[in-house]
C-alpha cells in the first residue's frame, strides 16, 4: 500500500503508467500514440449516431469500443491537475468498501484500491472494454486482488457500500434520478458519495452523447436534494460529497 502523497505523484507522473499501459492493451506503437490520443474525443463525438439511438446505454455496449478507452486516457493526461483534484477528494471520503459506478479507465478505482484505508473496490462499467483495460491495469499495477469487475451495480453481491463514486457519469445516463436512488439504496447513515454531473452537449455538441433534457434534469436535482444532504469539502466545488437523509 502507497501512501496518499505518493499516489497522487505517480497519478501526476504518468496517470498510473497509462500510456504504456495503452500500447500493450491495444497494441499500438509508441510512435502512433500522440495521433491515437490527439483524435480521440472527434472520434468518440464521430460515433454517436445523434436521435436515431433507442437505448441510450446501446451506445457504450454496442458501439463505443475502445473509443471511450481513448478518449478518457486523452483527457486524463490533458487534464490532470483536475483529475488529481478529484483524487484528492477520494483521500477524503474513500474507505473500506467502494463503488466506483461508470469507472472509465480506472484512475479512480486504482487510486481507491492503493490506498491503505480502502478494503475492497468494486469497478462497475457498462463497457466491456473498459472493464477489461482496468482488469489488465490493475493486474499490471499489482492491486487486482482488491478490485472486482462487474457489469452492474447488482452483480457486486454487497448490500451497502461505505463509498460511492460516480464521476462524470450521469450525463450519460437516460435516468440520473433513478441511478442515485438506486446508490441511496445502497448507502447507509455513514456512507458518502461523490458525484458531479455535465448536462451539456457542448457549444459545438462535442458532447452529443450527454443528457440535456430539462424535465430530466429537473428531475435529477428534485431527487437529489429530496435524498442527500451535501457534506462540505474544500477541493474541488464542481464534484461534491454526498450523505443520505432518507
Ligand atoms: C465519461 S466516462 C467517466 C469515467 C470515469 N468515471 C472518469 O471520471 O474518468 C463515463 C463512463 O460511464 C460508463 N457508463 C455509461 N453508462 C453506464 C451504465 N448504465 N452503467 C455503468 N456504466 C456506464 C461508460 O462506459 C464510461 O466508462
Amino acid at each position: 500500500m502507497k501512501n496518499d502523497n505518493l499516489i497522487l505523484q505517480n497519478f501526476l507522473d504518468n496517470a498510473f503508467n497509462l500510456k504504456t499501459h495503452l500500447m500493450d492493451f491495444l497494441s499500438i506503437k509508441e510512435c502512433d500514440l500522440d495521433e491515437f490520443l490527439a483524435n480521440a474525443k472527434m472520434n468518440l463525438a464521430n460515433s454517436h449516431p445523434g436521435d436515431t439511438l433507442n437505448d441510450v446505454s446501446d451506445f457504450y455496449t454496442e458501439i463505443v469500443g475502445d473509443r471511450h478507452v481513448a478518449d478518457l486516457a486523452a483527457w486524463h493526461i490533458s487534464s490532470k491537475e483536475y483529475i488529481a483534484d478529484t483524487l484528492k477528494l477520494q483521500q477524503i471520503f474513500s474507505r473500506d468498501l467502494v463503488l466506483d459506478f461508470g469507472g472509465g479507465i480506472g484512475t479512480h478505482a486504482l487510486a481507491n484500491a492503493m490506498s491503505s484505508k480502502v478494503e475492497h473496490v468494486f469497478f462497475v462499467d457498462i463497457n466491456e472494454t473498459n472493464r477489461n483495460f482496468v482488469k489488465f491495469r490493475a493486474q499490471e499495477l499489482g492491486v487486482e486482488k482488491k478490485l472486482t469487475f462487474c457489469k452492474a451495480i447488482k452483480d457486486a453481491q454487497i448490500s451497502k457500500f461505505d463509498s460511492i463514486v460516480c464521476l462524470d457519469v450521469l450525463e450519460h445516463l437516460a435516468d440520473p434520478a433513478f441511478q442515485i436512488e438506486i446508490f441511496n439504496d445502497y448507502m447507509d447513515s455513514n456512507s458518502i458519495a461523490l458525484f458531479n454531473w455535465y448536462f451539456y452537449k457542448g457549444e459545438k455538441n462535442e458532447y452529443p452523447f450527454h443528457i440535456d433534457d430539462i424535465q430530466t434534469v429537473e428531475n435529477f436535482f428534485k431527487t437529489l436534494q429530496s435524498m442527500f444532504l451535501e457534506v462540505f469539502h474544500p477541493i474541488l466545488i464542481t464534484t461534491r460529497a454526498y450523505k443520505k437523509i432518507k
